[in-house]
């Protein structure tokens, strides 16, 4: 397995990871293919764009992507999507790539990740904790159904 920076070449075999991995539980969600590239798509046209991907024979077994934001005090990495597939989950690529993206980030004087989890599953969360990651205390997110 090899980390290597997440680019648009990658994007169809990234793709199938990222669909493969949230649309089974605890997820459930309904990506399609179509949804999963815009998406993907957008990030790579974010200001600070910065991704990772895992290949395992020419395959993205694993993706994270995201954007480098200034702040007024510092630069922070915003970790808007990661994925493992699920034939490839449990085998510490995970935590390989949160471990490589800290790295590189660090490089580029980036001094905080943060990310958005949902609570109804708590395997996010557990896996986050168990990388170091705490739940912030001084944010709430609110939303707005329009
Ligand atoms: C979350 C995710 C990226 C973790 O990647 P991974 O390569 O499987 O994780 P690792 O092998 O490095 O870490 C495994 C640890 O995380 C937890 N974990 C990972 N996948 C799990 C699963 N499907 N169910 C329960 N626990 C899980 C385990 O507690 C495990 O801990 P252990 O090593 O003490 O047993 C991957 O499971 C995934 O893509 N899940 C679906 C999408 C998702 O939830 N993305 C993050 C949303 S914010």
């Amino acid at each position: 397995m090899k980390i290597v920076n997440f680019t648009k070449k990658h994007l169809k075999s990234a793709v199938e990871t990222y669909c493969k991995a949230f649309n089974r539980p605890p997820q459930n969600d309904n990506w399609s293919k179509k949804t999963a590239t815009k998406r993907f798509e957008d990030l790579f046209n974010s200001a600070g764009y910065f991704g990772l991907a895992a290949i395992e024979n020419n395959q993205i077994v694993g993706v994270m992507t995201g954007r480098i934001e200034q702040w007024y005090d510092k630069k922070e990495y915003y970790l808007a999507e990661f994925a493992v597939h699920p034939d490839f989950q449990n085998k510490k690529i995970g935590s390989k790539l949160l471990e490589e993206l800290e790295k590189r980030l660090k490089k580029k004087t980036v001094q905080q990740i943060y990310l958005l989890a949902t609570v109804k599953d708590k395997m996010p969360t557990a896996f986050y904790k168990k990388n170091d990651y705490n739940i912030d205390k001084t944010i709430v997110v609110l939303s707005k159904s329009i």
